[in-house]
């Protein structure tokens, strides 16, 4: 059998649970939920996996040790216990992160240094390539006198999809896209209606979704790099990846984004361009106001991320925006029992706009700030 090794997923705080389901889905053992993160064994394919197929995971570190002894000395010792050469070379670039949390062990800098200091010694060709050095970042992680240190396999974070290479003011990241669609529980066969689409995540996210595709199979991964990188198991992933694929798009598309701004449209139509999933949705200029629904044998989901008010004097005309979506989604979703909206909320008094019953939330902490996800309730 090979050789399970620890892992740990970073997570959006509030995605935890998502990611656990997905982990389960894609076959990881020991599942645990942490606060911003999930742990998870198995093997190195199952890594490569997680890397390529997981929608909602920021990224994916590696657990090379655990230590309590807290001291500089003693986190030397276990730095010295790494087989490092296993992972780095001279093309490695190397970074390390400290976070410590009710520790004696406490100051992040001096240990940065400290720990870079004995790398360098152990190893000291890392870093000395003539050509392009790529970052590989160590996670050293200390909370309550325990500690953990970690590689990072994922390189660039996963949310980074490179497909949006352009976007609106406020884009969405994917992954938060991602857990949206997951959450709502839109199926595939269902119509999906965006109609704030901005930068067209949300529907370029379900479109990989009904396309089945990995999102990162064009990601650089810090893992693809490391001297010990297997390249035939990471091609046996690829290539199951690629089975999955449906190369054959719906006769007619069933993702509808659209916004009332021209220019958003035509955002979401390249970046869905780059996104190759084009013939999955739909796009058109459309004020929200003269949303109507769609026939749908099989229901649907309306997903909204509608604006919040960035510079003063923008708050009314926001929140009275926020109460007619409330009263459409009423009108005309939310007394059908085959739809379910679900709508991105940043603060309270939007939600209070809205005049709509909340039957589920979820809260996610999003750059250093709290968005909720909210369900409206049917109204019978
Ligand atoms: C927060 S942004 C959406 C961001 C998007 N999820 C993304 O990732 O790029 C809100 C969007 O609502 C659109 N919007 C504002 N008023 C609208 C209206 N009356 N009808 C349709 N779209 C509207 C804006 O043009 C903007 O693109």
């Amino acid at each position: 059998m090979a050789k399970h090794t620890l892992f740990y997923a970073v997570v959006l705080p509030g995605l935890e649970q998502l990611a656990a389901a997905e982990l389960e889905a894609l076959s990881a053992h020991d599942i645990e939920i942490e606060h911003g993160g999930v742990s998870f064994s198995g093997t190195t394919q199952l890594m490569y996996r997680v890397n390529l197929r997981s929608r909602v995971i920021t990224r994916v570190l590696m657990r090379l040790r655990s230590f309590r002894n807290m001291t500089l000395e003693g986190l030397g010792f276990e730095i010295d216990k790494i087989a490092w050469h296993l992972f780095l070379n001279e093309s490695s670039k190397v970074n390390v992160s400290v976070s410590t949390k009710h520790s004696r062990l406490n100051h992040s800098e001096d240990i940065a240094d400290y720990v870079s200091l004995i790398l360098k010694k152990a190893m000291p060709k890392i870093g000395t390539s003539n050509s392009a050095l790529f970052e590989q970042s160590i996670h050293i992680r200390i909370e309550n006198n325990r500690g953990t240190i970690s590689l990072d396999t994922s390189g660039e974070r996963l949310d980074r999809r490179g497909y949006r290479l352009e976007s609106g003011k406020a884009p969405m990241r994917e992954t938060l896209a991602a857990a949206m669609i997951s959450w709502s529980g839109w199926q595939p066969e269902q119509t999906l209606l965006v109609p704030m689409c901005g930068s067209g995540t949300l529907a370029i996210e379900a479109g990989l979704v009904a396309k089945q595709q990995a999102p990162n199979l064009n990601h650089d991964f810090a893992c693809l790099h490391w001297h010990n990188f297997k390249a035939k198991d990471f091609e046996k992933v690829v290539e199951r990846c690629m089975g999955m694929l449906k190369n054959e798009a719906p006769k007619t598309a069933n993702i509808f984004a659209s916004d009332i701004n021209a220019g958003g449209v035509s955002i979401t139509q390249n970046n869905a361009q780059r996104a190759d999933v084009t013939a999955w949705m739909d796009t058109t200029v459309l004020d929200v106001h003269n949303l109507v629904k769609p026939d749908s044998p099989t229901g649907g989901v309306v997903l909204l991320n509608p604006p919040y008010a960035q510079r003063i004097g923008e708050t009314a005309s926001t929140v009275s925006l926020w109460s007619d979506l409330g009263q459409i989604m009423r009108q005309q979703f939310l007394s059908d029992p085959a739809w379910k909206v679900v709508v991105i909320c940043p603060e309270q008094s939007f939600e209070k706009a809205m005049a709509c019953k909340v039957s589920r939330r979820l809260k996610v902490t999003h750059g250093g700030e709290s968005v909720y996800l909210l369900e409206l309730a049917s109204i019978n």
